[in-house]
C-alpha cells in the first residue's frame, strides 16, 4: 500500500487520466444526484471486504456509478443553493496539496504552508479594512468558521462579567431572521439563545438592532451581535456601520458572516455596501463558494487573534513543543481543530497564478448576470421580481404558480439537464431562486429556463 509497484503505477496512470479528463470539462456538465439507494447498494456491493481489487475495476465503479449520481456543484448550470466554481489552478493544487500530505497545524511543522496561507489572508483582511494584527486560519467551512468565532465572543463576555455573574447568566447573541441556519445551530450547540432582531425588509439594521435591545431590557446577557454580508437566499448585506455602531455603545462582539457574500470585498460595484466591516471583531469568507476555490475552505480572521488563541489552543505535554517558540503562528490555535489541511493553499496558487483582476472580473461577472436576468424577469409580466439583487442572488415568482409548478418545473430542468435550480421560500411562499456565481453562466441559459415558465 505504501511503496510504488506495478498497482501503484497503473493507478497513477488511470486516476491522473480521470483527474486530467474531469479537469479539462469545459463546461462541466450537471449529472444527477438522486439515485435509489438500493441500486446504489447493489452496483458498489462486495467491494470493501477482506482481498483486494483491481485498481481499475474500482475506478471504474466510481466512474460509471458514483460520479454521475453527483449533481456537478461546479457545473455553470447548477444555480441552486451557493454553487462552486473553483478555478482550474486551484483545483490543480488542490491535487498536489494531497499528494504531499501537508498538514497544517503548526509553524514547527509546515511553515512554507502557513505563511502563504497567511499571505492569502492578509489579502481578505485588507480588503475588509481590518488592522495589521488581524489574523486567523482557514477551516473546512462557514459553518464551522461562525462557531469557531462565536465561542471566542462567548468567552470574551464571560471574562469582561466574571465567573459569578457568568455562572448564573444564559448568555445570548443577537441575530437577524435571515442569518444562516449555522448560526442558530452554533448557539444551540454552544447553550446560548438569540435574541431576534426584526428588521425592514429583511435587512438588519443598527436601528433595528437599538431598539430591539432597549425593548428587550436584558443588555447584559448579550455576548454578541451577528450580521451577514451577503444573506444565503437574497443575497442581502445588512448594514455593517450601524450594527457596529451599536454594537460598540454596547460592548457587544461584532461578528460578520461573509461565507457567501464575503467574496463581493472583491468587487469595486458593490464595495461600498460593506462599510463598517472594518470595524468587526471577527469575520469569516468562504472561498469554496465565491473566491473559486475547491471544497472544503473558509477563511476565519479576527481583530485580535491573540484572544481567540487564549480560547483555541489546546494544550497537551505532546504538542507543548508547537508552542515553544513565541511569536509563532500555528493556525491550530485559531479556531476548533487540531489536524487540518492546509486548505488555503490552493487559492494561494490561483490567486497568484491568475491575479486578483481575474477574480475581481469574475466576482463582477456574476453580480451583473444577476442584474441582467433581473431586467428579464420585469421585462416578463407572467414573471415578478422580489426585489433587486444586491449580489449574485435573483429571487422571483412565477405568477399563478403553486408550489407542485415550482417542483415541476425544477425537476423537468434537471431531467434535461438544463439547470439546477431547486426552488426556496420568501415569506412562506414557493419562489424560485438563481444562486450565480460561476463566471459562465450565460444570459442564455438564464432565457432557457425563464422560457420554460411561460
Ligand atoms: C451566509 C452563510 N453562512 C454560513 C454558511 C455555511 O457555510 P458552510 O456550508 O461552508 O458550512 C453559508 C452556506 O451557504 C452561508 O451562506
Amino acid at each position: 500500500m505504501h511503496s510504488v509497484d506495478a498497482t501503484t503505477e497503473s493507478m497513477i496512470r488511470s486516476v491522473l487520466a480521470y483527474a486530467e479528463n474531469r479537469l479539462r470539462l469545459d463546461p462541466v456538465p450537471l449529472d444527477r444526484g438522486s439515485r435509489d439507494p438500493a441500486e446504489l447498494e447493489a452496483a458498489l456491493n462486495g467491494l470493501l471486504g477482506p482481498g483486494p481489487h483491481n485498481p481499475d475495476q474500482v475506478l471504474g465503479v466510481y466512474t460509471s456509478v458514483v460520479a454521475p449520481a453527483v449533481i456537478s456543484a461546479d457545473s455553470p448550470r447548477f444555480l441552486g443553493f451557493i454553487p462552486a466554481a473553483p478555478t482550474k489552478a486551484s483545483l490543480l493544487f488542490d491535487m498536489l496539496i494531497s499528494c504531499a500530505s501537508i498538514q497544517g497545524i503548526s509553524w514547527l511543522e509546515a511553515a512554507g504552508a502557513i505563511h502563504a496561507e497567511n499571505q492569502v489572508l492578509r489579502l481578505i483582511a485588507d480588503r475588509a479594512g481590518l488592522p495589521e494584527q488581524a489574523g486567523g486560519c482557514f477551516v473546512s467551512g462557514g459553518s464551522a468558521g461562525n462557531l469557531s468565532a462565536l465561542v471566542v465572543a462567548r468567552e470574551v463576555a464571560k471574562r469582561k462579567a466574571g465567573s459569578a455573574a457568568s455562572a448564573a447568566r444564559r448568555w445570548r447573541v443577537a441575530v437577524s431572521e435571515d442569518a444562516h441556519s449555522s448560526i442558530t445551530n452554533t448557539l444551540r450547540i454552544c447553550e446560548m439563545d438569540p435574541l431576534i432582531v426584526t428588521s425592514d425588509d429583511h435587512r438588519l439594521t443598527g436601528a433595528a438592532l437599538r431598539a430591539a435591545i432597549a425593548a428587550d431590557g436584558d443588555s447584559r446577557s448579550l455576548a454578541a451581535v451577528v450580521a451577514t454580508s451577503g444573506t444565503t437566499n437574497a443575497g442581502i448585506i445588512d448594514d455593517l456601520a450601524g450594527v457596529a455602531e451599536v454594537a460598540r455603545e454596547h460592548g457587544l462582539w461584532f461578528h460578520v458572516d461573509g461565507a457567501y457574500g464575503g467574496a463581493g470585498l472583491f468587487a469595486p460595484s458593490v464595495r461600498s455596501k460593506y462599510d463598517g466591516i472594518e470595524h468587526a471583531d471577527s469575520f469569516i469568507v468562504d472561498p469554496h463558494k465565491w473566491l473559486f476555490a475547491p471544497f472544503d475552505c473558509a477563511a476565519l480572521l479576527y481583530r485580535n487573534p491573540s484572544v481567540a488563541r487564549s480560547v483555541h489552543k489546546q494544550d497537551a505535554s505532546y504538542l507543548d513543543v508547537i508552542h515553544d517558540t513565541p511569536g509563532e503562528w500555528n493556525p491550530t490555535d485559531y479556531a476548533y481543530h487540531l489536524t487540518r489541511r492546509a486548505r488555503g493553499l490552493p487559492l494561494w496558487f490561483s490567486l497568484a497564478v491568475y491575479g486578483v483582476d481575474a477574480y475581481t472580473e469574475a466576482i463582477e461577472a456574476a453580480i451583473e448576470l444577476a442584474r441582467q436576468t433581473a431586467a428579464e424577469i420585469r421585462a416578463r409580466d407572467h414573471l415578478e421580481l422580489i426585489r433587486e439583487p444586491g449580489l449574485g442572488v435573483v429571487l422571483f415568482r412565477r405568477r399563478g404558480w403553486d408550489s407542485a409548478a415550482y417542483t415541476r418545473w425544477a425537476d423537468q430542468l434537471l431531467t434535461d439537464q438544463v439547470a439546477f435550480i431547486p426552488p426556496s421560500a420568501w415569506e412562506g411562499q414557493t419562489v424560485a431562486r438563481f444562486a450565480f456565481l460561476h463566471p459562465h453562466t450565460s444570459m442564455d441559459l438564464v432565457r432557457q429556463i425563464l422560457d420554460r415558465m411561460a
